[in-house]
């Protein structure tokens, strides 16, 4: 049971276990293709970036079943009309680009070029379409695009984070810590 004003344990270990994942993969696939020579020279990044990554799709299908079974605190009155509905705008942005519409892109980049995608290193994801060698610059230029717009996006979210608790010292950060008393 979640304390008032505070996210369930289950939406807490999954937002912040998610997070972990996103922002190592999103590292991890920054160093794979920018310093190839020096720390991939044998795909080895690029398949912990995959086996990491495609883990974010089977998850999300958990963490929206709990989180359409269990609501989310109310946001502090202090905040206004535009400003809460900016903060669900930006959660809906979060659900449908950053852990949904990115890791699909990749699925399908890796699909078109032929290349295999483990989940966590337990078993090989499907391809999601047929090769198709002349729709692989397409493909990569959506994943590597999409990640750089993520990128910004969950750097906006954590600015936000930072400064409900540390300007409006408000309870919105608290409700997404490890249980507290109020
Ligand atoms: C099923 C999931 C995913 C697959 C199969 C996948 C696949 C790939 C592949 C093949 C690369 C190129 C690596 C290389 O050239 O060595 C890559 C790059 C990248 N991926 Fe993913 N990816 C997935 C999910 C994600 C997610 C969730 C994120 C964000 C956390 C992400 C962020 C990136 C970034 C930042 C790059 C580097 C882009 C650049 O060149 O600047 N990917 N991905
Ligand atoms: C970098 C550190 C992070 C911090 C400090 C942080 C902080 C927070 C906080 C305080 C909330 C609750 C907002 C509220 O009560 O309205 C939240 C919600 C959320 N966060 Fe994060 N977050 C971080 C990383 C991430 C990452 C990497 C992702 C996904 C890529 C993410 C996705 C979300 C989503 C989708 C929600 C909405 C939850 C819901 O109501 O269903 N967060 N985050």
């Amino acid at each position: 049971m979640a304390k008032e004003g505070s996210y369930t344990g289950t939406a807490k270990w999954l937002h912040w276990g998610m997070a972990l994942v996103w922002l190592g993969a999103w590292v991890i696939g920054i160093v794979a293709t920018h310093w190839r020579d020096e720390f991939n020279a044998h795909h080895e990044l690029t398949y912990v970036h995959k086996a990491m990554a495609s883990t974010l799709l089977f998850l999300i299908v958990v963490r929206i079943a709990w989180r359409l079974s269990h609501a989310a605190p109310a946001l502090p009155d202090s905040m206004g009309p535009t400003m809460k509905r900016g903060a669900l705008v930006g959660h809906v942005l979060l659900y449908a680009m950053a852990l949904i519409g990115l890791p699909l892109s990749g699925w399908y980049w890796s699909s078109v070029a032929d290349k295999p995608v483990m989940v966590a290193a337990l078993f090989m994801l499907p391809p999601i379409v047929d090769p198709d060698q002349s729709l692989y610059d397409l493909a990569k230029a959506v994943h590597t695009n999409m990640s750089w717009l993520c990128g910004a996006l969950v750097g906006g979210h954590l600015l936000v984070a930072l400064k409900h608790h540390f300007v409006e010292k408000d309870d919105v950060l608290k409700g997404m810590l490890p249980a507290r008393d109020r």
